[in-house]
């Protein structure tokens, strides 16, 4: 059941094109697994400041991911996607921020606990992770044990991890998966979340997958996790 890029050492291979494009980007973006030198060193070595140290698993087209760091300068934050034509082109709209407070990783989240040390992340992002419906793809799901169990490490004691959906399958998938590990309190579940919460947090970004799933009038799921530690 175990993906191998659960596993320590694993080595990302492919030949895409679009790796060596990212390279014009070095200032701030990381490939592969070029960022796993940097696992308990991000404030010091790469952001070279105190701040708060958040990331965002899923990035896509960067809306939260550009949004989120424009209006906290002060935090450190680091995006992470592994396609390749979607990572280039965020990587083009990032050069033009001004405030360079991120790193982008052409990553797979999968590789959570060897990117970050213990107790290293004050956050966690999740937004709209791809539901893999058809069962026989269930496996593939970021939202279970082996994730959540590299997820609940590197968060800093009472840190929280953010997730919304639009799909009802995963949103209770991830229920399940979150109980059955006993690693997070629950703060917020919430079925829909713009109805019954409006005025929080999550509901003040709106992802660019988020945009079509509120066009096509489908409830935004969410949960709040804090780490028990
Ligand atoms: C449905 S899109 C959502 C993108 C964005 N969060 C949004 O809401 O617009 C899911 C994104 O997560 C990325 N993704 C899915 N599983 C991932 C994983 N295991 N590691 C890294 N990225 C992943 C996909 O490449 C894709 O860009």
């Amino acid at each position: 059941m175990v993906d191998h890029s659960f596993k320590e050492d694993f080595k990302y291979k492919h030949d895409n094109p679009y790796h060596d494009r990212l390279a014009q980007f070095s200032e701030f973006v990381l490939r592969d697994n070029e960022s796993e030198e940097h696992k308990g060193r991000w404030n010091q070595d790469v952001f070279k400041r105190d701040g708060k140290l958040f990331l965002e698993i899923g990035s896509g087209a960067g809306h939260f991911m550009v949004d989120y760091c424009v209006d906290h300068p002060d935090h450190n934050f680091v995006g992470l996607d592994y396609r390749f034509k979607r990572s280039f082109a965020l990587a083009k709209k990032l050069s033009s921020l001004e405030n360079k407070n991120f790193r982008y990783l052409r990553a797979k989240g999968e590789r959570i606990e060897f990117q970050f040390a213990e107790n290293e992340l004050d956050g966690i992002f999740y937004f709209f992770p791809d539901p893999w419906p058809k069962s026989r793809h269930n496996k593939k799901r970021l939202i279970q044990e082996p994730f959540l169990k590299g997820a609940h490490k590197v968060l800093k004691p009472g840190a929280i991890f953010y997730i919304k959906t639009d799909h009802d399958d995963y949103a209770e998938w991830m229920a399940r998966e979150i109980k059955q590990c006993g690693l997070f309190d629950i703060l917020l579940e919430s079925k829909d979340m713009r109805a019954e919460h409006p005025d929080h947090f999550l509901c003040k970004y709106t992802t660019g997958f988020e945009r079509i799933f509120l066009q096509q009038g489908i409830k935004i799921k969410a949960f709040v996790l804090q780490a028990k530690k």
